[in-house]
């Protein structure tokens, strides 16, 4: 099982995929792994997303986990589907007490303060900052990182490629997630 910290380490760019087709998922996963993409966060947010996680958790050197989870439903889909770590736009109690007792890498959302203080009550560090670009961008993030300077963030959400480099400068950003690395492929 990967703890969410070597997950974010794995590769420093996340594609976040919405892919409607599970025949799409093989191949996608493919091209993703062969330029480096070795995490791949597929959103729930079609009626095929299960069954294109567990396409892409086929595929040699993909780490394939769900985004957009909601809640311990989506979370347990999720798990049976295969998912290795699971990614949600925001963080409540219920799904975190779920993740928490199932002990799978899971990401949450925070955009302020008092996001990242309810994380740290559950012993959460490490958080997509979401959406990153709406809330403020770097200069944001900057200032949320001073107060909580052991927390690790994944700002999602308006990141682009040209962007991507300027984030994962910051200390406390381990990588970056987004749907732009899949355009085209
Ligand atoms: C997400 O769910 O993380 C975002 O929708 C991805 O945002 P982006 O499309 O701006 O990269």
């Amino acid at each position: 099982m990967f703890s969410i910290d070597r997950l974010m380490r794995l590769s420093s760019i996340i594609p976040v995929l919405t892919v409607p087709d599970p025949a799409r998922a093989q191949p996608l996963a493919r091209e993703l792994v062969a330029r480096g993409c070795r995490v791949l966060e597929v959103t729930l947010r079609t009626p095929a997303a299960l069954e294109v996680i567990a396409e892409m958790a086929k595929v040699e050197g993909a780490v394939v986990g769900a985004g957009t989870v909601l809640n311990p439903r989506d979370l347990e889909a999720s798990l049976e589907a295969g998912a290795k770590f699971i990614v949600s736009p925001g963080l409540t109690e219920p799904l975190t007490r779920a993740a928490l007792e199932c002990g799978i890498a899971y990401l949450p959302g925070v955009a302020n303060a008092g996001d990242i203080m309810r994380g740290l009550d559950f012993e959460l560090d490490h958080f997509k900052f979401f959406p990153a670009m709406a809330s403020g961008g770097i200069p944001a993030l900057k200032a949320l990182a001073a107060p909580f300077a052991r927390c690790r963030f994944c700002p999602t959400g308006g990141v682009t490629e040209a962007t991507a480099p300027d984030w994962l400068a910051l200390e406390q950003v381990l990588c970056v997630g987004g749907s732009w690395v899949a355009d085209g492929l």
